[in-house]
């Protein structure tokens, strides 16, 4: 019979009530009742029906006991086999094979034999007249399927000489279970437009999610390109001796990011077109700036000191409070120095590479957010001397070694300088980065002592790989979403060759 139609037969006999015996139902159906029962199970599992176990057992003659039905017990063929002369054990055992055996043993113990030794070679004798076959009836009736009323001092001595052996086991009464029905509804395994439109999900049932499945495994995994890139600009600063800042703040203070590096508070970077500015939380208070150093900053902005006239304005600490995404990672690079001039100043050579944010118009060469590359030097007696030197090391370690460098503008820096390279392929001059020496005006607030300079620069991460990877598309560089197969399939890409 077709599963399907077993299966339908069995709900229509639960259904009016009618399952009694699951053993019944399979004999009917001339079915297995193990396959009957596993149909039950899956059933159940679906809630459609519940189980109840009748339990049954019979007694059966084992496979040992088999050899006497319908002859005689293995003691009573012993005791026959006997003599009045008596027999050899062995004689005994040759002429009743399994049964002269097992019969010795119980004659035995049953005191109808004995063993005269008295004239020389042992023998098994008679010790009694007669004996009744008490075991045979038991075994006749049971192998004829009549448990009758048989004495059970007997029937458990049988089962402990292994010839008689009770058989259990469970059929089910079945009932209907409380997501029964007529018919197995095929679960659904997904929520579809269709379903929610129509309503048709109300009587819908639904597979339950496997969490515990296992996915393909990849076949293998990648890193980001930016990701390797930054990796080996790391090694060059950490080859260079260079110290990484702790860049774990993309929400920085305006005070942080353009107050503290003298960048005055109408300048075109603060203004909403270039800066992305937090609404939630719009500020951070004044308090979590050190009181006496913005009191320094205030001071310098507006009239100046450490040679410098000021910029002769009105600073208003409002503006400082103002939250934002940090524009630039020089932010990062002021509270380091802040902090290096608390701890009291020591030489020192930091750097850092992460993200910033600028509200820019996107286009092939230009994102939102991008990461940013910078070195900072500290220590007395720096000079621009000390900071075309460095960079040249730094950029000759990228494999840039044609180097020149134009006086540029910088709030923060004075000199300031861009950075260009000659690139063989391209047959010109592109800029690489911004530089500069810090201004007074900046570090002395901060209480680096007199005489200490600081040089810096800053490059971008996402240029250098475009060019490295020769991807001329920063959107295809950028975020989770680069080509898996475009990083497969390039060549391993080294900066510095
Ligand atoms: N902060 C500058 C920028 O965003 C780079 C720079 C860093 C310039 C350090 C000078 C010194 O472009």
């Amino acid at each position: 019979m077709a599963a399907l139609q077993l299966e339908t037969d069995l709900l229509a006999q639960v259904g009016a009530g009618q399952l009694a015996d699951s053993a019944e139902f399979a004999k009917a159906h001339n079915v297995d009742h193990q396959a009957v029962v596993g149909l039950l199970k899956s059933l159940v599992m679906a809630d459609m029906v519940v189980m109840e176990a009748i339990e049954h057992s019979r007694l059966t003659v084992t496979p040992a006991g088999q050899l006497y039905v319908g002859v005689a017990a293995p003691e009573v063929q012993v005791f026959n086999a006997v003599p009045a002369e008596g027999i050899t054990l062995a004689d005994l055992k040759t002429q009743l094979g399994v049964a002269g055996d097992v019969g010795f043993k119980q004659a035995m113990q049953n005191k109808w034999v004995g063993i005269d030794k008295s004239g020389g070679e042992p023998k098994v004798v008679r010790k009694v007249e007669s004996v009744q076959d008490t075991v045979l009836p038991i075994l006749n009736a049971l192998a004829a399927g009549q448990e009758g009323s048989i004495n059970e001092a007997e029937l458990m001595a049988l089962m402990r000489r292994k010839l008689v052996a009770k058989e259990a086991w469970k059929t089910w009464k079945v009932s209907k279970g409380p997501c029964f029905a007529l018919q197995r509804k095929k679960a659904a395994t997904e929520l579809t437009t269709d379903m929610l439109q129509s309503g048709a999900w109300r009587d819908t049932t639904f597979k339950p999610y496997n969490f515990d499945a296992l996915g393909l495994p990849p076949s293998g995994g990648h890193l980001h390109p930016l990701l390797k890139v930054r990796t080996q600009f790391r090694k060059i600063f950490t080859q260079m001796g260079f110290e990484e800042m702790p860049t774990n703040n993309y929400v920085e203070s305006s005070f942080w990011n353009f107050d503290a590096l003298f960048q005055p508070q109408q300048h075109p970077a603060r203004d909403a077109h270039d800066t992305f500015f937090l609404t939630k939380p719009a500020a951070t208070p004044a308090s979590n700036f050190p009181a006496d150093y913005l009191e320094r900053v205030k001071q310098t902005h507006q009239h100046g000191g450490f040679g410098s006239i000021g910029y002769g304005y009105d600073w208003k600490v409002a503006e400082a409070e103002k939250n934002l995404l940090r524009t630039h990672t020089t932010a990062v690079s002021s509270r380091m120095l802040y902090r290096l001039a608390q701890e009291g100043f020591h030489p020192a050579k930091y750097f850092s590479i992460d993200r910033v944010f600028r509200n820019e118009a996107i286009d092939r060469t230009h994102l939102a957010e991008f990461h940013q590359i910078e070195g900072v030097v500290c220590d007395y007696g720096l000079t621009l001397s000390d900071l075309i030197g460095t960079l040249q090391q730094f950029f000759d370690r990228l494999g840039l070694k044609k180097l020149r460098f134009k006086p540029a503008f910088n709030p923060y820096t004075e000199p300031s300088m861009e950075i260009f390279s000659y690139s063989e392929q391209l047959e010109k001059w592109i800029e690489v980065g911004n530089s500069g020496m810090f201004r007074p005006e900046m570090l002395r607030p901060m209480g680096l002592p007199e005489g200490v300079n600081v040089i810096a620069w800053g490059l971008g991460l996402e240029r250098p790989t475009m060019i490295l990877y020769q991807v001329d598309n920063i959107r295809d560089l950028f975020g989770h979403k680069v080509s898996l197969s475009m990083v497969r399939k390039n060549a391993i890409c080294r900066l510095g060759l």
